[in-house]
């Protein structure tokens, strides 16, 4: 199903640690639809993960680390791209989250806030100095786009995610900010995508993962949409038939956001009871 619809674009995609991850697909599809693109990763997660092996799927595109919560390398990320592609680029993909709470599995109750500073530094001020380095460094086109992925734990209580839930409330108050302001400097694009449950590593580590996914899935007239379904969203929201869209958090969830409660889940929770 490929459209060229990213031909000639060039971008950034953040966060692809194994065939699991969001980022991981995106980055398949979009070089399917035409782009090229640069990977990136923290370093730790290179070591770790797979991503040699996304580069070769993605034609030998570069595989350069950085620690999204530092400006320096991220300073040195974008300096580099810009090298490789010999100008700006067109998008960016924020695929990036991880809470030392949810990991150590400590309650939000009895936070550790070291910790809890740790979470909102790596899930959602690096959307900020990813933003910031992008436009001290003019490296983005006019009508480029910057998508970070988000969860509705920011705007409802899910007591499972924990500390991420502030992290994804900044992250989207971020985006509708730096929207603002690089929207006005140089017509560039802010938005984040608020997907269902999905499972990867980071979502598989929030506690109660797989009934938090069921549930989901029973809520949403379509069903919960896949990483697949994510990554064309996401191809959609950097191609040029979405560039009047910035600074919103648009749902990608099948219809779980606006629902109240689901005729088959109030049959599954009736058979459990015996009501
Ligand atoms: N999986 C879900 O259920 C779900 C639902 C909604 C939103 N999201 C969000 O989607 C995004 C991608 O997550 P995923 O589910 O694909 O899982 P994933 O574990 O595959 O991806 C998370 C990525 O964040 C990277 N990362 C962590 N710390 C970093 C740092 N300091 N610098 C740079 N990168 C760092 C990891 O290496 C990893 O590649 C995250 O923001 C996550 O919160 C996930």
């Amino acid at each position: 199903m490929a459209h060229q619809l990213l031909k000639g674009k060039k971008g950034i995609i953040f966060g692809a640690l194994d065939e699991r991850s969001m980022a991981w697909k995106t980055a398949l599809r979009a070089v399917e639809e035409g782009a090229e693109i640069v990977l990136s990763n923290a370093p730790i997660a290179l070591r770790m993960g797979k991503i040699n092996e996304l580069s070769k799927l993605c034609n030998n595109a570069p595989v350069i680390p950085a620690d999204a919560t530092s400006v320096a390398d991220l300073e040195a990320l974008v300096q580099k791209s810009m090298e490789h592609f010999g100008g700006k680029m067109d998008f960016i993909l924020h695929s990036i989250g991880m809470s030392p709470n949810v990991r150590k599995a400590i309650p939000y109750t009895d936070t550790n806030y070291d910790n809890f500073l740790k979470t909102l530094d790596i899930s959602a001020l690096s959307l900020h100095k990813v933003l910031q380095t992008c436009m001290k460094m003019d490296a983005l086109n006019e009508w480029s786009s910057v998508v970070a992925l988000s969860y509705i734990a920011a705007q409802r209580t899910f007591p499972g995610y924990n500390d991420m839930a502030e992290a994804k409330a900044l992250m989207e108050s971020i985006a509708r900010s730096f929207g603002y302001h690089y929207g006005f400097a140089k017509k560039v694009r802010v938005n984040t995508v608020s997907q269902s449950p999905t499972i990867t590593t980071a979502g598989s580590g929030v506690s109660g993962f797989d009934a938090f996914f069921h549930y989901a899935d029973k809520m949403s007239p379509l069903g919960n949409a896949s990483a697949e379904d994510c990554a064309n969203f996401c191809l959609m929201m950097f191609s040029d038939y979405t560039r009047m869209v910035t600074m919103q958090n648009l749902f990608h969830d099948g219809g779980f956001s606006n629902t109240g409660v689901s005729q088959p889940l109030i049959e599954e929770m009736q058979q459990n009871a015996g009501i």
